[in-house]
């Protein structure tokens, strides 16, 4: 019995902050921002989209296509929570009308958090062939206005059904995992906003990379030249194509140009969104799926980063006619309806979602018809809203 991804759904926040414009606005050449970085645009949350709302707008796109009945498992993989004790994943089950007897908690380890959700539902599976599991990465990534991370900002979620038979990506046994306790990243209990060893970040990401992907290689047997794809967290897309070129070192020309066609295509929806922490490899995956051209049974690796740190890689099969199971269409649009904000308007969204609302303040929200968002809090309870 094969057990893996059977469906995939996305949302992204309805605003976006032009990269160029950032550019301008902290004097900085705007090809640094493009070409060195490799983003376009980013999503702003404004303050009533959070790890929850996103969470279930994520779901909605395919919860009417699944046996709600058989969902035993609901984990949210965030580091952006919303409360110290209670879970995300227990407001989600909430709106999608989960039954009582599903199991749901939160996981955290930075970007890793969503892979290890993966994971544990991935064994349930197997265990449980007659039951499914929803998976959500839902973050927003925000450093403070005017530093360096300030361009690789970014906020969305994914969500996956995992089950047996799956129609997407059939993952493979084993996976090779790599951690250390150290400091590239990271966001105090008093913080909202990230802090960051950048530079370092950078190195230790490539250095998890290695370790994993010629780790995995050894236990199975498998090389370089084996994988159609190989994905990358991305935290922005240079970060992912600087991995990829360590990948593609020594391989013939026809490996290299398939593992560079198919990286540029796992990126494109990256480049105009930016960050979304535990989704982003996930986004990645979803814009191959939609966007690059892949055959049945072909074999795609995934490397998963998690700062703090957690490396692990694993790989998974495609499955034929996987693109009657997606809507690239849909995908696409959420990005596109995206309103554009002026670099003024992003800082004051920016500084307003740092703070909690008043409490007892209803929050109104500019999304469309359908869409969840945070309406704020009574007597200190988040509230959720259908608009
Ligand atoms: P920076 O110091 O402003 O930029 O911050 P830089 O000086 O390193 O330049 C960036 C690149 O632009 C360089 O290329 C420059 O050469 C190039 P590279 O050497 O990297 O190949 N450049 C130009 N290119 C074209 N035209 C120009 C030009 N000027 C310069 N005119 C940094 C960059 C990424 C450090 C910063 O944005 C940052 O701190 N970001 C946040 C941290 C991060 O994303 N780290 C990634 C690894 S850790 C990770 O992925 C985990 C994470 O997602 C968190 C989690 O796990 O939860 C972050």
């Amino acid at each position: 019995m094969q057990a893996g991804i059977d469906q995939i759904g996305f949302y992204t926040p309805n605003k976006y902050l032009d990269i160029v414009d950032l550019a301008y606005a902290r004097n900085q050449d705007p090809n640094k921002f493009l070409i060195g970085i490799g983003q376009s645009k980013m999503s702003v949350a404004d303050q009533t989209q959070d790890a929850v709302s996103m969470g279930i707008n994520a779901t909605l796109s395919y919860l009417d296509k699944i046996d709600r009945a058989k969902v035993g498992l609901l984990i949210i993989g965030t580091e952006s929570g919303v409360d110290q004790s209670k879970s995300a994943s227990l407001f989600i089950k909430s709106a999608l009308k989960l039954a009582p007897d599903v199991r749901t908690f939160e996981i955290k380890e930075a970007c890793f958090g969503m892979t290890a959700g993966i994971m544990v539902a991935r064994d349930y599976v197997r265990l449980h062939p007659h039951h499914s599991a929803i998976v959500i990465g839902s973050d927003i990534a925000r450093y403070s206005v005017n530093t360096g991370g300030e361009v690789t900002q970014g906020a969305g979620s994914v969500s996956m059904l995992i089950k047996a038979e799956p129609s997407i990506l059939a993952l493979s046994n084993g996976h090779s995992a790599y951690s250390a306790d150290i400091n590239d990243f990271w966001r105090p209990n008093d913080s909202a906003v990230a802090l960051v060893n950048g530079k370092y970040s950078k190195e230790v990401y490539l250095d998890f990379f290695k370790r994993t992907f010629t780790d995995y290689q050894n236990k199975t047997d498998l090389e370089t030249s084996d994988f159609s794809a190989l994905l990358y967290h991305l935290p922005f897309v240079k970060m992912g194509f600087k991995a990829n070129q360590l990948a593609i070192e020594g391989q013939t020309e026809a490996t290299a140009k398939r593992l560079e066609t198919n990286f540029t295509a796992s990126a494109q929806y990256s480049r105009e969104v930016g960050n979304i922490y535990t989704a982003s490899l996930y986004l990645g995956l979803l814009s191959l799926l939609e966007n690059g051209a892949l055959t049945p049974g072909a074999l795609i690796g995934l490397f998963s980063y998690g700062s703090g740190a957690m490396g692990e890689f694993y790989a998974g099969e495609v499955v034929a006619d996987y693109e009657k199971v997606l809507d690239r269409r849909a995908d696409e649009k959420m990005i596109t309806r995206r309103q554009k904000l002026t670099v003024t308007e992003y800082e004051e969204i920016f500084n307003e979602a740092l703070k909690l609302p008043q409490d007892n303040l209803e929050l109104k929200s500019d999304e469309e018809t359908g869409y969840w968002y945070f309406a704020g809090t009574k007597d200190h309870v988040r509230q959720y809203k259908q608009k």
